[in-house]
């Protein structure tokens, strides 16, 4: 996103190839008072960058992509379902990952509240230090935009998640963390914590994932909006 009193309008990268979604997408930036680029035009921070899971390279490219701008929404859509995809777009930082028919009604979606195209915004939880060579949770708080949140060390990097269990509410971060899989307190349902994907019931939904972003020793949280 372009900082506060930037004047440049926000942007939102376009797929390569694909024609019918980009037709649609271009709709969707001109009723947002988007500037549509490729990749390649774009500059400073986009608001907005979406990605074909079905381009060669697009793992890759994600990767690159939530390196490069972490506070840009990356939305990813494959006309394929197959899950090792999806699931590998997810811990590649993608923010939103659907099915292609399902793309501009979500991404409408998740851009609704967000006034004057400011996708993604930061909120400070921590400083960096304060988490150095621990593993498992660690950080919790009680007090966001979005709710209690906690934030876990594993695979080598920091994920962001809501810390509160789908099924009843009990507090996730209070329960044991086994390689990626957090297990709720409450009655026992298991969550990846990279993708917030459900593991176990009986919940019967994933839990909510966040971005994360290190800037100048502290760690931040990316939110909609
Ligand atoms: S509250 Fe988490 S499994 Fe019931």
């Amino acid at each position: 996103m372009a900082p506060d009193g930037d004047p440049r309008p926000p942007t939102m990268v376009l797929p390569a190839d694909d024609p019918l979604i980009i037709r649609r997408l271009n709709k969707l930036a001109g009723e947002r008072g988007m500037v549509v680029v490729s990749a390649d035009e774009a500059e400073g921070t986009p608001s907005v960058a979406v990605l074909n899971l079905d381009a060669v390279g697009s793992l890759s490219t994600a990767r690159t992509w939530h390196e490069q701008w972490p506070e840009t929404l990356v939305a990813a859509y494959s006309a394929v379902p197959d899950r090792e995809l999806w699931l590998g777009a997810q811990r590649a930082g993608c923010d939103l990952v659907v099915n292609r028919g399902a793309l501009v009604v979500k991404l409408t979606e998740r851009l609704r509240d967000a006034p004057g195209g400011r996708a993604l915004h930061r909120f400070p939880l921590f400083d960096a230090a304060d988490a150095a060579g621990r593993l498992g949770c660690v950080f919790r708080t009680e007090d966001t935009p979005v709710g209690p949140l906690a934030v876990y060390r594993v695979e080598g990097r920091m994920w962001a998640v809501a810390d509160r269990c789908p099924h009843a509410g009990a507090v996730l971060s209070t329960g044991e963390v086994e390689g990626t899989v957090v297990t709720c307190p409450g009655h026992g349902s298991q969550f990846d914590v990279c993708t917030g994907d459900r593991v176990r019931g009986p919940a019967d939904t994933e839990v909510r994932t966040y971005s994360l972003v290190q800037d100048g020793g502290q760690v931040f949280v990316v939110l909609p909006g």
